[in-house]
């Protein structure tokens, strides 16, 4: 930044946000800081759109309004740049959110160079956009997912402490694969063997016997070899557990979690919502439940088979969540497809005590919960049957030596869930910088 620039920048203070502005009354002084995302002119009239984070607004600069300086920044400045502009409110229903600013003086802060992001560049090549995230990010779509985002998690964490539980935090370097050793990513830890956490239960599975009901919201890691429109491999997960509790406690928990998230959706992104086309209705509890045999009937219907006892396949799940429009349950996974902490059904020691929760429309996965083995010599048992080095596990184990009761718990992908609330054809555009099998950049 030049000299000038730079203590110009510290007296052009900003009186309003561009959301603020908005809401004001028409005839308001109001001075914006902000960057330019369109520019064009009609007539003696230069327009500029100026979006600061909060919202977008029109400003029109005449050249017989303004300091002569003042137009001739206001011409020079490129898309992107960061600016200042003073400027009495007006009432304009052709400008978007109603309301147009009449510049009395503007002032670039800092100049942008040519914008890179062009539609043409991001036609020519499908991972342009995600190559340019650093900037891309800035775009309308871009940026109301990632607001999307922030509210489903403000939601959960509202939604948490109102209900008494009390967030914990949890290493993410462990010597236990939770969900499986095929999608641990390996790191070497002074020569001794450590992986990045698939999820936080284990460590949740300790504190309830702490603190009786707690949650978590930090990044889970998984090497997913998969390359579909629902993985990535680091993502970030809000985790529940409750002592206690069995399965129905935890499924009630989960729909008036998501319920909380979607009613916020719905009151505080309306905008966001628009820009991104999407509309969903907020589900009323309880939601629907189906059987993994009746989502097995649903998805071979429909031709696509898999065997009872496997994982449901992505493109099975899709099928069956595209028959809903509302989020459902689906329950009594069998053990074959769970892992090794799933307590099973009294009466069928194939069947586990759990459920997914999916989302509609083909949106699937989003949350997977269920209750688990709180009891020494059936959880020893477990480990030794699915060959599980037992060593690591010890410090789990030794929960149950002392004071273990009956408890449950879940973890909801905070992507998955903002995918399907934004209607996002992809995971990656509801992750600011996304981390997937094909990219570490930037
Ligand atoms: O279904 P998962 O693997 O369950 C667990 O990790 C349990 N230990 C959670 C618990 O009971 N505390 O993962 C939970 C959720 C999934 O339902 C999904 O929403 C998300 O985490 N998830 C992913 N999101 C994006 N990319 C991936 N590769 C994901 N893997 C899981
Ligand atoms: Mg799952």
């Amino acid at each position: 930044m030049r000299e000038s620039e730079q203590n110009s920048a510290e007296i052009r203070k900003r009186s309003h946000t561009v959301r603020e502005a908005l809401q004001a009354e028409g005839g308001t002084q109001v001075a914006i800081l902000g960057w330019v995302a369109t520019k064009s002119s009609i007539g003696g009239i230069k327009f500029a759109t100026v979006r600061d984070g909060t919202g977008y607004i029109q400003v029109a600069c005449k050249k017989d309004r303004v300091p002569e300086k003042a137009f001739g920044e206001f011409e020079r400045a490129t898309k992107e740049s960061a600016v200042w502009v003073l400027g009495s409110l007006r009432e304009d229903k052709r400008a978007p959110g109603g309301k147009e600013i009449s510049a009395s003086d503007f002032a670039i802060l800092a100049l942008a160079e040519m914008w890179p992001i062009t539609k043409s560049a991001a036609k020519a090549s499908s991972s342009f956009l995600y190559d340019m995230r650093h900037l891309a990010i800035r775009g309308k779509k871009a940026s109301a997912a990632i607001k999307v985002r922030a509210h489903i998690v403000y939601a959960a964490f509202d939604y948490f402490v109102k209900s008494g539980f009390t967030l914990i935090s949890a290493p993410s370097i462990v010597q236990n694969a939770v969900e499986g050793g095929s999608t641990l990513f390996e790191i070497n830890y002074f020569d001794k063997k450590a992986y990045l956490s698939q999820s936080a239960q284990l460590y949740e599975e300790a504190a309830i016997l702490a603190l009786g009901k707690v949650f978590i919201f930090q990044p889970a890691f998984r090497a997913e070899k998969s390359k579909t429109s629902k993985h990535l491999t680091e993502f970030w997960m809000i985790e529940a557990e409750q002592a206690f509790a069995g399965q129905e406690d935890n499924i009630r928990l989960q729909e008036a979690l998501v319920k909380a998230m979607a009613e916020r959706v719905q009151s505080e992104c309306s905008e966001e919502l628009k820009t991104l086309g999407r509309s969903f209705k907020v589900p009323e509890v309880p939601f629907p439940r189906i059987t993994y045999d009746k989502a097995m009937e649903i998805s071979s219907k429909s031709g696509i088979q898999f065997e009872w006892g496997e994982d449901i396949p992505t493109e099975a799940e899709k099928l069956v969540s595209k028959e809903f429009d509302v989020p459902f349950f689906i329950t009594g996974y069998p053990l074959s497809a769970r892992s090794f902490y799933h307590m099973t059904e009294e009466t069928n020691d194939k069947v586990t005590r759990s459920a997914d929760l999916i989302a509609p429309e083909g949106y699937g996965e989003i949350a997977t919960g269920g209750q688990r083995i709180h009891e020494y010599g059936s959880l020893m048992k477990r480990i030794a049957s699915q060959e599980l080095p037992s060593e690591s596990f010890s410090w789990y184990l030794d929960l149950r030596k002392y004071g273990m009761p009956e408890h449950s718990g879940f973890g909801i992908g905070v992507e998955r869930t903002t995918r399907w609330m934004c209607g996002l054809k992809h995971i990656r555009a509801a992750s600011l910088f996304p981390r997937t099998i094909s990219r570490v950049k930037p």
